[in-house]
Formats: C-alpha cells, structure tokens, sequence
C-alpha cells in the first residue's frame, strides 16, 4: 500500500528521517558513556544525582522522542510510491538491524531505573562494551541504504 500524496514530500520526509536518525544515534551513543561515567561515582554522592537527571533528560526528552520520529519519517517513506522494493536484501538487512538498535533502546530504561534506585550491579565494563552495540548497528545500516550490496 502507498500513498500517492506523499510523492510531493520524498525529499523532505527523508531530510527529516536522516535528522531525527541523527538526534536518536547521538543519544544512543551518549547513553551508555553516561552510564560508564554514573558507575565510577559512589551512590548518593552529589555527582551520582547529578547523573541521573542528565540520564533522565538524555533519555526521555531526546533520544526516545528522536527515535519516534525516526520510525514516523521511515514508515511515510514506505509509504511513498515508489521508494522501497521490498524484494531487495539489503532493505531486509536494514531493517532487522533497526529492529536491534530498538531492542537496545528499549534496554536503556531498565540500566536508567537501577542507577536511579542506586541499585545498579553491572560493572563499568558492560556498559563501555554496550556502548559500541549502536556504532556497529549503524555502521551496517548506512551500508545497507547507501551501498546496497545486495
Ligand atoms: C522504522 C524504522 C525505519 C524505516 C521504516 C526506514 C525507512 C526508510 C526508507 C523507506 C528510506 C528511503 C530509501 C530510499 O529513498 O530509497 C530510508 C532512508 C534512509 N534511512 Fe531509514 N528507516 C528506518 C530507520 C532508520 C534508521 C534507524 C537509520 C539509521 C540509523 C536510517 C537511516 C537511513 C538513511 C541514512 C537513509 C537515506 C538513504 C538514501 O539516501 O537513500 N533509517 N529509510
């Protein structure tokens, strides 16, 4: 199904679909650095509060609003005539690695409510490897859209 109306607006829906993909990737790589930073601090401490507002703010009033807009722009693409051939691999590819890159989103909330009940237990470690999980998800969905190797 498409929506002829929209044929008009490709390049604009697709401008915006990259900024919010932009806005929605910089909060997912700043996430977790919060996190590596709130695990060296001690609980309770002025700084470990200080954490939890930036990690707040980070989460609910960028990066979950971007992501949403990233998801509204790319489903009105799909809705554009003519844009997605749904029998190419690439954009199969593409999207079961946005699918991740939302399962990792959905993830943050939990890591956000055990700092912010100073009860998180996973160490330093996890959240620096946690970190690179969005860089490489990105790298293979620019791939995939832009080389379209199959
Ligand atoms: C529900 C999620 C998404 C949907 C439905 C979607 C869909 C689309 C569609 C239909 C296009 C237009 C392709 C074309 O013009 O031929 C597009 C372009 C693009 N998307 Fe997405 N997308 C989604 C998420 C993402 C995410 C998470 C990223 C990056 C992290 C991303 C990066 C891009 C880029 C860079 C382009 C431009 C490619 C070009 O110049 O042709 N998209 N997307």
């Amino acid at each position: 199904m498409t929506i002829a109306l929209l044929a008009p607006l490709y390049p604009w829906l697709k401008a915006l679909h990259i900024v919010s993909m932009v806005a929605w990737m910089a909060g997912l790589f700043y996430l977790p650095r919060l996190y590596v930073y709130h695990c060296a601090v001690p609980h309770g401490s002025i700084e470990s509060e200080r954490f939890k507002v930036m990690e707040r703010r980070l989460l609910k009033q960028i990066t979950t609003p971007a992501m949403l807009a990233t998801f509204g722009f790319g489903i009105l693409l799909v809705l554009t005539p003519g844009v997605i051939d749904w029998s190419a691999g690439w954009w199969h590819v593409k999207l079961l690695a946005v699918l991740l890159l939302a399962g990792f989103h959905g993830a943050a909330p939990g890591w956000r409510r055990r700092f912010l009940e100073d009860r998180n237990t996973k160490p330093e470690r996890f959240y620096r490897i946690a970190n690179e999980v969005p860089t490489l998800l990105l790298l293979l969905i620019v791939v995939m859209v832009i080389v379209r190797p199959f």
